[in-house]
């Protein structure tokens, strides 16, 4: 199959639109990755999707949709869902709510609940428009690589598996939907993103997150969201997340170097000036750059073919939750305390 990527103007969003309503599967972008998409309410359009990613079957998909309507369509909303819709929609928030009946199987992977998510990103917003559907969409990469944050990610994970690429230049975020799952008596953070546990808390008075969020899941123990059953997305390179002061932190960081040529460091711009120019990468000044940056350098890491990674840590607070989860899985949760003997 050829591959197009287009940019995503009127007429390739048409184009797009049409082969969703056909039963095809297309890449686009949203402000916090690419996503897969395909026609939600056709199992078989949506069978594409895990065809295309590689996807195990009992991994669900997250459904996309123009607002707080077409949500409450596809599942039993609710009064905390519809005050999250008000703060938050469209943005990059993930409400996991009881289904209805007309969600396919293949969609929620045999679960009662389905996501439901109403994007920002113009480009997204005008195909779910033009195709007048909700979209069940996947983040575009091959399933056990980091999201895709540019079309050129989307095409080096999915070329000739797919037919069309909608380019919408980088993601305005860089890290996927905050995931919360409203079925329960307090509202529960099963995937931090750009929408923290304090602003949800602010808007329904109590938010809880997953302890799945910086551990891993123990043998035996069952997890809320099946995608924290997977074996998540690890460089080639081993990882190693290092903890401590900085000057303890940077310490041990160049201790390493010097002892593995191979090896490279993520480090806080502020900080680049304590390693060896060749081997350090810039994770930016905060959280926020830092979620751009992240699945960028982690690809980047592959290709160049790097073997072993120390990365410097930021704040688990506000988006730094987001991106030490991100940091923490694709480290196989692998942190070192600095300055101890
Ligand atoms: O930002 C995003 O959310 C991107 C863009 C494309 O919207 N999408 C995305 O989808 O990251 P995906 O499939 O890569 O991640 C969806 C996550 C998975 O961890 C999945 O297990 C969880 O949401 N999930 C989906 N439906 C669920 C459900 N009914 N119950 C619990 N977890 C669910
Ligand atoms: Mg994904």
């Amino acid at each position: 199959m050829h591959t197009q990527l287009l940019p995503a103007d009127q007429h390739s969003i048409k184009l797009a639109a049409d082969l969703l309503r056909k039963g095809q599967v297309v890449a686009f972008p949203t402000e916090t990755v690419y996503g897969l998409g395909a026609h939600a309410l056709d199992a078989q359009a949506v069978a594409g999707i895990f065809d295309a990613k590689g996807r195990p079957a009992d991994n669900p998909l997250i459904v996309h949709v123009r607002g707080k309507e077409e949500a409450a369509a596809l599942c039993h909303w609710s009064d905390r869902a519809e005050a999250l819709a008000l703060a938050f929609w469209p943005g990059p928030l993930t409400l996991i709510l009881p289904r209805r009946g007309m969600v396919p199987d293949i969609v929620t992977a045999g679960l009662d609940t389905v996501g439901l998510r109403a994007p920002s990103h113009p480009v997204a917003q005008a195909l779910l428009s033009a195709a007048g559907l909700p979209i069940a969409a996947p983040s575009a990469n091959r399933s056990g690589k980091p999201s895709p944050t540019t079309a050129q990610h989307v095409l080096e994970d999915l070329e000739g598996r797919i037919p069309m690429i909608l380019d919408g230049g980088s993601s305005d975020l860089g890290l996927e939907s905050t995931v919360l799952d409203l079925t329960g008596p307090v509202p529960l953070i099963l995937r931090p993103g750009a929408v923290t546990p304090e602003q949800v808390a602010m808007v329904l008075g109590a938010c809880d997150v997953s302890p799945l969020v910086m551990r891993q899941l123990q043998p035996g123990e069952t997890a809320a969201s099946p995608g924290l059953r997977h074996r998540h997305y690890a460089p080639q390179a081993r990882l190693s997340l290092v903890t401590g002061e900085d000057k303890a932190v940077a310490d041990f960081i160049n201790r390493q170097l010097a002892q593995e040529p191979n090896a490279h460091v993520m480090a806080l711009s502020d900080h680049l000036v304590l390693y060896p120019p060749q081997r350090r990468h810039d994770m930016g000044r905060d959280a926020f750059e830092a979620a751009h940056r992240l699945f960028y350098l982690l690809r980047g890491f592959d290709e160049l073919g790097v073997g072993r990674v120390y990365s410097e840590t930021l704040p688990a607070d506000g988006l730094g939750l987001a991106v030490m989860n991100r940091l923490a899985r694709a480290a196989q949760f692998d942190v070192i305390q600095a300055g101890v003997d």
